[in-house]
């Protein structure tokens, strides 16, 4: 006979995961202690299955590698199901409205995953506007806002290098050049605006033109205010870097340009010097680590020997999407 799963707690179930801010430290804290259990069983072989023949729908309007895949396998782990809907393939290409999504798939599973990520001012609304006609939670996939399951993830992974106590410790979230795509804003901004939470002091670098939502920067502000943190803005990646523990550097796009991608890729040419290399890694402690939510522009946000040197951590960074979303899943649905 299978074994008794230990006990969730319940003190989560039913609530949409949207923003990190939605969530109290002591509910973040929650997720991590989750996250690292169901991480340590699936390690050792043991089963977690506890969404039995539940189903989560994964909506999405963007590709994915990391998101897609953690969701599906992770579903897989909990016993229930993970359904792929592409939004171009489904009747919202024809116009169908956020309400109708939300109520519709709210009677046939058990939560509604969305990512809408491509387009600043849209993403969030629309995903909130299902939360508020579903009667399941709601999953935020990424957005034009934050990427709550990417932040979790890579707080769970500084606290594997650095322990618990981080405070003191300094992590910079620097913009970097990549030619492939103007990338969302959302995991700059979820970055400043959950780890001065959890103890870390926190520089944004980035070229005048590549600034962040003003409402991120200002929550950024006040986190680190009431947390007895820091949070500081430069223009210059070498400052971002010297002292650091942690370099998370990463390309966005520029909040006005998302519609004209070829403006910003012309602009950005100006900035081809922003690189994580070996220099820049020498900058910041010597027991600092390189992180990145990938896909990485190799050679161009970030150099291989950087990426695949021993300061890296992006693959157990990527490999803790999978237990942070099972524990999302696993407390809410
Ligand atoms: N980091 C991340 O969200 O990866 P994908 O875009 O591949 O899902």
């Amino acid at each position: 006979m299978a074994k008794k799963l230990p006990k969730l707690p319940k003190t989560v179930r039913g609530k949409d995961y949207i923003e990190t801010r939605d969530w109290t430290d002591k509910d973040i804290e929650l997720l991590l202690e989750t996250s690292g259990d169901l991480k340590k069983a699936f390690k050792s072989g043991k089963s977690t299955r506890y969404l039995p023949d539940k189903t989560v729908f994964l909506f999405f309007f963007d590709k994915s590698t990391r998101t897609r895949n953690s969701f599906e396998a992770g579903a897989t782990q909990l016993g229930a199901h993970a359904h792929f809907i592409s939004a171009e393939t489904s009747q919202v290409a024809h116009g169908e409205s956020p309400k109708d999504m939300g109520i519709i798939l709210s009677s046939y599973g058990h939560a509604i995953a969305i990512r809408h990520d491509l387009v600043p001012g849209e993403g969030n609304s629309y995903m909130r506007e299902v939360a508020e006609h579903a009667t399941v939670p709601v999953f935020n996939m990424q957005c034009d806002i934050d990427h709550p399951f990417q932040t979790l993830a890579d707080l769970m992974t500084i606290r594997e290098e650095f322990g618990k106590n981080l405070k003191g410790r300094k992590i910079a979230v620097t913009w970097a050049y990549a030619p492939s795509y103007a990338k969302p804003m959302s995991v700059p901004q979820g970055l400043i605006t959950l780890m001065p939470r959890f103890g870390l002091d926190v520089v944004l670098a980035h070229p005048p033109e590549w600034k962040l939502m003003k409402e991120p920067m200002a929550f950024a502000r006040k986190m680190a205010k009431e947390h007895g943190t820091r949070f500081d803005v430069t223009q210059d990646m070498d400052e971002a870097c010297k002292g650091a523990d942690i370099i998370y550097a990463k390309s966005w796009g520029i909040e006005e340009l998302f519609h004209k991608p070829q403006d910003a890729l012309e602009l950005s040419k100006k900035y081809t010097s922003w690189i994580c290399d070996e220099r820049r890694m020498k900058l910041a402690k010597k027991r600092a680590i390189y992180m990145h939510c990938l896909p990485a522009d190799r050679n161009n946000e970030v150099s291989d020997a950087v990426l695949d040197g021993p300061q890296s951590r992006v693959f157990p960074e990527a490999e803790n999407r999978l237990h942070t979303c099972k524990a999302v899943m696993a407390l809410t649905m």
